[in-house]
C-alpha cells in the first residue's frame, strides 16, 4: 500500500471538474468524488475520470440496512473505483455485508474504509442528539475496532488520530485523513489541521486535500508541493 495525496474534487459539475483536471496534463492524481459531484453527474463521471487514468476514492458514506448496503456496494464494485466508504455506525453486520457486496467474482475489491464520527459532530452533540455518553475519542477508536473486525481496510480520521489508530489496529490498517493545510495557508472552516509533512510523520496513509489545491492560484504546483511534503 502506497502513501498518496488524494485531491477532493468538490465541484458541482463535470465541466468544472474537467477544467480543473485538464490543468494536470500528463499527471494523474488520485481524486475523491463526493456526494455533490456524484449526485449531479451520476456514475458517468466516475467512468470518465477512471478512463482518463486516475485512481478514484468514491466518498458516498453508505449507511442503511445490511442487505441494501450489500446490493449498493455490488453496483459500486462494477464502477471499478479504488476506494469507497460507509458509516461505521451502520454496525459490524452492515460492514460485513458491504464487504460481501463489494467483492467481485474474481475475489478483488476496492479498498473499503469507515467513517467513524464526523468531524462536524461535537462531543456535546453526540451526547445530546445521539445519546452516546462516552468521550468522542473512545467512540472513534471503538468504531475503528468494529471496522477492523468486520474486515474493512481502514478508517477516515483526523491526522491527529492516525498514530493512535495504527497503534490499536495495526500499521496496515489504513488511515485516510482530511484537514490538511500548508503551514503558510488558509485554515478555512477546518478546525484541527495538520501540514502534509506532519501528517507523514504521524503516519497517515492517505491525505485528502481539497481547497489548498483546488482554490490555489496554481493547483498543479500546490499538488506537487503536497506530494513533496507528504511522499517525497
Ligand atoms: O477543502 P478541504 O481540504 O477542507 O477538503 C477536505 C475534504 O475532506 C472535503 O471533501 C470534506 O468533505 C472531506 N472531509 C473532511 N472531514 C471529514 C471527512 C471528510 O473534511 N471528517
Amino acid at each position: 500500500m502506497g502513501r498518496d495525496v488524494i485531491i477532493a474534487c468538490d465541484f458541482a459539475s463535470a465541466e468544472k471538474t474537467f477544467e480543473f483536471l485538464d490543468k494536470f496534463e500528463g499527471k494523474k492524481p488520485f481524486v475523491k468524488i463526493g456526494m455533490e459531484l456524484f449526485y449531479a453527474e451520476g456514475p458517468a463521471i466516475v467512468r470518465e475520470i477512471k478512463k482518463r487514468g486516475h485512481k478514484i476514492f468514491l466518498d458516498l458514506k453508505l449507511h442503511d440496512i445490511p442487505n441494501t448496503v450489500k446490493k449498493a456496494m455490488s453496483v459500486l464494485s462494477h464502477l471499478d473505483v479504488d476506494m469507497t466508504n460507509l458509516h461505521a455506525a451502520g454496525t459490524v453486520a452492515m460492514m460485513e455485508a458491504a464487504i460481501e457486496g463489494l467483492t467481485r467474482p474474481d475475489g478483488t475489491r476496492p479498498l473499503l474504509i469507515a467513517v467513524t464520527q464526523l468531524t462536524s459532530t461535537s462531543e456535546e452533540r453526540m451526547k445530546s442528539d445521539l445519546l452516546i455518553n462516552e468521550p468522542i475519542d473512545k467512540v472513534v477508536m471503538h468504531y475503528a475496532g468494529c471496522a477492523k473486525r468486520a474486515g474493512l481496510d481502514g478508517i477516515v480520521c483526523s491526522p491527529l488520530e492516525a498514530g493512535k489508530v495504527h497503534g490499536a489496529c495495526g500499521d496496515d490498517f489504513i488511515t485516510v485523513t482530511p484537514g490538511v493545510r500548508f503551514a503558510d495557508g488558509d485554515v478555512g472552516d477546518q478546525v484541527r489541521v495538520m501540514t502534509p509533512a506532519e501528517a507523514k510523520r504521524i503516519g497517515s496513509d492517505y491525505i485528502v486535500v481539497g481547497r489548498p489545491i483546488t482554490a490555489a492560484a496554481d493547483p498543479v504546483a500546490a499538488y506537487e508541493r503536497c506530494c513533496a511534503e507528504f511522499i517525497g
